[in-house]
């Protein structure tokens, strides 16, 4: 079984997610991970298109522990340029299907209900108002909610206007808006979804 969750930025995905994979005992694949060890490979000036990434406890870019340097504002804002070339997100979604391709997963990104894995028996789309997710950014990595909100914003059009696999709501997601809930009732939520389509 497949649950896909997308949305935007700090709409709360990685927290959520990784919640409901240890509340279901399902694996937990987070693809904006994959773009940002990409987008670190492309700052040393390799090819984001020709690596390979591990995900798990730590992330490995061929083979090297790179999980401490995957939230810097450089790699963050690299990661959402990359990810609008074509050729990189085919590599990492090739990438992406291997890894949930067996097994019950819970997977977190942008595309993953509508590219990904179009056949995910949930799909979730976790939105909040800008101003929160913003603030949820600042307590989680420090820093000004004011600042975090502009730059949240450039990314957020980014990734809604770019040509391929845009962030958009697959039509059979269930939209969540999660500006007044908290993390137990967005879990609670998800995991009442799933039961409701476990056969
Ligand atoms: O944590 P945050 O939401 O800030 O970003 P992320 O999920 O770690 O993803 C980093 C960047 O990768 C985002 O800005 C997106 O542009 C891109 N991304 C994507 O295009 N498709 C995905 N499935 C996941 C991430």
């Amino acid at each position: 079984m497949l649950i896909a969750i997308d949305g935007p930025a700090g709409a709360g995905k990685s927290t959520v997610a990784r919640a409901v994979a240890r509340a279901l005992g399902f694996g937990y694949l987070d693809s904006g991970a994959m773009y940002r060890a990409a987008a670190l490979a492309a700052l040393r000036g390799g090819d984001p298109t020709r690596v390979s990434v591990q995900l798990g406890e730590r992330v490995l870019l061929d083979g090297e522990d790179v999980t401490d340097e995957l939230r810097t504002p450089e790699v963050t804002e690299m990661a959402s340029k990359i990810a609008a070339e074509p050729a990189v997100r085919a590599a990492l979604v090739e990438m992406q299907r291997a890894q949930i391709s067996r097994g019950d997963h819970v997977a977190e990104g942008r595309d993953i209900g509508t590219v990904v894995w179009p056949d995910a028996e949930l799909k979730v789309f976790l939105t909040a108002t800008p101003e929160q997710r913003a603030r949820r950014r600042a307590v989680e990595l420090g820093g000004d909610p004011e600042a975090i909100l502009v730059e949240q914003r450039i990314r957020d059009e980014r990734d809604r206007r770019r040509e391929h696999s845009p962030l958009r709501p697959a039509p059979d997601a269930v939209e969540l808006d999660t500006t007044d809930l908290d993390l137990e009732q967005v879990v609670d939520r998800i995991v009442a979804l799933t039961a409701e389509r476990t056969p």
